[in-house]
């Protein structure tokens, strides 16, 4: 279908807790889970179709990111309210930490700028999803919708803008699900509590962390899969120290050892949610992926960076 339109996932790789504090953080797009919106025409206005939540949002519905991103699209356009329906369908799973609320928006993005012949780059793309988001979900940090939009690995700054990074090579992740549903707000905010109690201690660990990020990045775009390994490891035993771990992602970083990862971690909010574990190459991450499922887990795979 050539009007279906679509926006990969996201995992934070390096920097997690610490980009709150003002370090950086590096994300990559999970090209291979996506959300897909297409449009067909209907008789009564802009209806957005969300097939997974089973809803429905039209213009008059304000308090959904869908709803707001349109009528943004509409009025900076200057553009009546067409008379369209957009589905909508995602992969990924939802309150993750695999940005599901970003894709799905970057999709009915492009789907409906592309009904009404408006020609939107990234960065537009990007911006205008930050602006919903940012109405419906408070204080969205940005490395979610420039990750998704740009579907490139994002080095971030809060407040400062981001600066996309090429991989020199191509790069193989298993994404390890704890099952262990987990709030990225509850956790952010046991990390603002210690840090107010113990700021020297917190902001030493979020300094470590940011030399990891930074180390981290290099490694990436200098195709160093080892290195990148051990950084990794490293990043996740900060994580632990600023106490947003949990047993069942370390059992999970053990499976993925175990099967031959170079390195592992925790990836985004952390205290349950998802680890990612980085193979060496294609087969690795097969067989880490069926040790994980194995053991009873959900497990995903993904890559990025360009084969060389
Ligand atoms: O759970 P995610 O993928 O939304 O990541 C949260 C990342 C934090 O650094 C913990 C919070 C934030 O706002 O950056």
């Amino acid at each position: 279908m050539d009007n279906r339109f679509t926006a990969p996932g996201k995992i934070i790789l390096f920097g997690e807790h610490a980009v709150v504090y003002g370090k950086p953080a590096i994300a990559i797009p999970v090209s291979g889970m996506r959300a897909s919106a297409w449009s067909e025409p209907n008789e009564k206005g802009l209806t957005i179709n969300a097939l997974d939540l089973n809803e429905k949002f039209d213009l008059k519905n304000t308090s959904n990111q869908f709803s707001i991103l349109a009528q943004t699209i509409l009025s900076q356009n200057k553009q009546n309210e067409p008379n369209l329906t957009i589905n909508l369908s995602s992969k990924l799973p939802q309150g993750s930490g695999m940005g599901s609320s970003a894709a799905t928006a970057t999709a009915v993005c492009k789907a409906l700028s592309n009904h009404l012949g408006v020609d939107l780059d990234a960065n537009q793309v990007s911006e205008l999803v930050f602006n919903a988001e940012k109405i419906v979900h408070g204080t969205p940090s940005g490395i979610d919708n420039t990750v998704v939009a740009y579907e490139m690995p994002v080095y971030f700054i809060k407040g400062e803008k981001p600066v996309t990074f090429t991989p020199g090579r191509r790069f193989y992740l298993v994404i390890g699900d704890t099952g262990i549903e987990a709030s990225t707000k509850e956790t952010v905010s046991n990390v603002r509590k210690a840090w107010e109690k113990e700021p020297g201690l917190m902001e030493g660990y979020f300094s470590e962390i940011e030399i990891v990020t930074e180390k981290g990045k290099l490694a990436i775009e200098q195709g160093k899969t080892e290195l990148i390994g051990e950084i990794m490891s490293k990043n996740h035993e900060l994580l632990n120290s600023i106490g947003v771990g949990h047993k069942k992602l370390d059992e999970l970083i053990d499976i993925a050892n175990k099967a031959g990862a170079v390195g592992a971690k925790l990836t985004g909010g952390g205290g349950g949610g998802n680890m990612v574990a980085l193979a060496k190459n294609i087969d690795d991450q097969q067989y880490i992926h069926d040790k994980i499922t194995e053991a009873g887990y959900r497990a995903y795979q993904t890559s990025f960076g360009e084969q060389r």
